[in-house]
């Protein structure tokens, strides 16, 4: 089918909650896909960094076929042969004790959620049921009910309430405005480490240290939800590394299944993790063969380091690239790795214009809010790769301007 007849097809079946760019796509390889027409494009989003080892890497797709013909879904009425594998190369890689499967990235923050509450109400003694957890303003951390109760987007948020109450939100960035929203009942801060939907929004300097001396000075649990930020994508294992911060909990999802399968987990001490009993938490597909054997793959890639050495190396050439762009309508830029976030001027182009632009020149992007747009290439993305992306952006910009 061609472009046009397959949205119409699309469009005609499907609940309308999300405005594609106009492209169909059939096949990717590394960091580039094919459409329906042939066109090939550089992906510069990544499936918003669940595709971080790219397009169809070798040893992804050979863990995934491997284990597709062997053993797929146990259920965890039953032990398999891959988790404890997959749960300790995961643990290690986190210099954590425990791992906590699940499927989805905002399945694996609701479970950090109960996690802390009840480590709360067990090992900190708050009366049962009131729990309050500190999150930051212009948050993402997924689409659930609870999750979208405390976010600060009124299209996220609005029409689904009522809403479960027990968080505190507070101005992203600012450690004096966590410490004074803390409670008698407080029990945990959840905070991505960047903001990735906010616009790749990076923590001012000394933030995340100050949250993680705050955590301890109040014995609360700093909850890192590295869903976007982690698994290489800013040049270190998780962003957290950066500031040289861990976290009591990290929350992980997208890379974690390579793009091939949904994964997700949540990674803390036995100390935290232990407050969860048999039959208090659970999934049908959490901790399934076939994602354990995906997720140890991922996991095995990262290990040696040479992925988040070459994103390291690669991100200066983003930051000098982006750098050369204010003329033509660049407000401002901001670089973690191979992740930015870029503000246009807003009488330029709108970021869903830009998209569509650079759609036409061959790079597929994703605007967030208004005029800003986020890029996040595979991070085995090669130095021609991304001088092409810088390249195709230059274009899209001074056909807007
Ligand atoms: C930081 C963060 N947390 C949670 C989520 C939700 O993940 P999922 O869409 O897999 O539920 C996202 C998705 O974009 C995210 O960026």
């Amino acid at each position: 089918m061609s472009t046009t007849d397959t949205i119409a097809a699309e469009d005609a079946v499907l609940a309308q909650t999300y405005a594609p760019l106009p492209v169909v796509l059939t096949s990717g390889s590394g960091a580039w896909v094919r459409d329906v027409e042939g066109r090939e494009y550089l992906d510069a989003l990544a499936g918003y960094s669940a595709l971080n080892f790219g397009h169809g890497h070798p040893e992804l797709l050979a863990a995934a076929e491997e284990q597709l013909h062997r053993l797929t879904l146990t259920s965890r009425a039953f032990r398999n042969d891959r988790l404890a594998e997959f749960a300790g190369r995961l643990a290690r890689l986190c210099g954590k004790e425990r791992v906590l499967p699940m499927n989805t990235g905002a399945e694996a923050v609701e479970t950090a959620i109960k996690v802390a509450r009840k480590w709360g109400y067990t090992r900190r003694g708050v009366p049962d049921g009131q729990a309050r957890i500190i999150a930051a303003e212009n948050n993402f951390h997924g689409r659930t009910t609870t999750i979208v109760g405390f976010s600060t987007d009124p299209a996220t948020r609005s029409g689904f309430g009522p809403y479960d109450g027990g968080f505190d939100v507070v101005p992203y960035g600012s450690a004096a405005a966590v410490e004074a929203a803390i409670t008698p009942t407080t029990v945990a801060v959840l905070l991505e480490p960047i903001q990735g939907e906010a616009g790749v929004v990076l923590p001012p300097p000394g933030y995340l240290a100050q949250v993680r001396e705050i955590c301890d000075r109040h014995g609360l649990l700093l909850l890192a939800d590295e869903i976007q930020s982690g698994l290489g994508r800013t040049g270190h294992t998780f962003a957290c590394d950066a500031d040289d911060v861990v976290p009591d909990v990290y929350i992980l999802g997208k890379a974690l299944g390579g793009g091939i399968v949904p994964v997700s987990a949540v990674v803390a001490d036995h100390a935290v993790l232990g407050v969860l009993g048999v039959g208090e938490h659970g999934s049908t597909f959490g901790g399934n063969p076939l994602a354990a054997a995906v997720g140890s793959a991922v996991v095995r890639l990262l290990e040696p380091g040479d992925i988040q050495e070459h994103v390291r190396s690669l991100s200066p050439v983003l930051e000098e690239g982006l750098a050369r762009l204010a003329p033509l309508g660049v407000r401002s830029h901001r670089v973690r790795g191979l992740w930015a976030g870029i503000d246009l001027d807003p009488r330029v182009a709108s970021g869903r214009r830009l998209c569509e632009r650079l759609l036409e020149h061959g790079v597929l992007a994703k605007d967030t809010h208004g005029s800003t747009i986020r890029l996040a290439p595979p991070l085995l993305v090669t130095e021609e790769e991304l001088h092409f992306l810088l390249a195709r952006l230059e274009a899209a910009l001074a056909d807007l301007g």
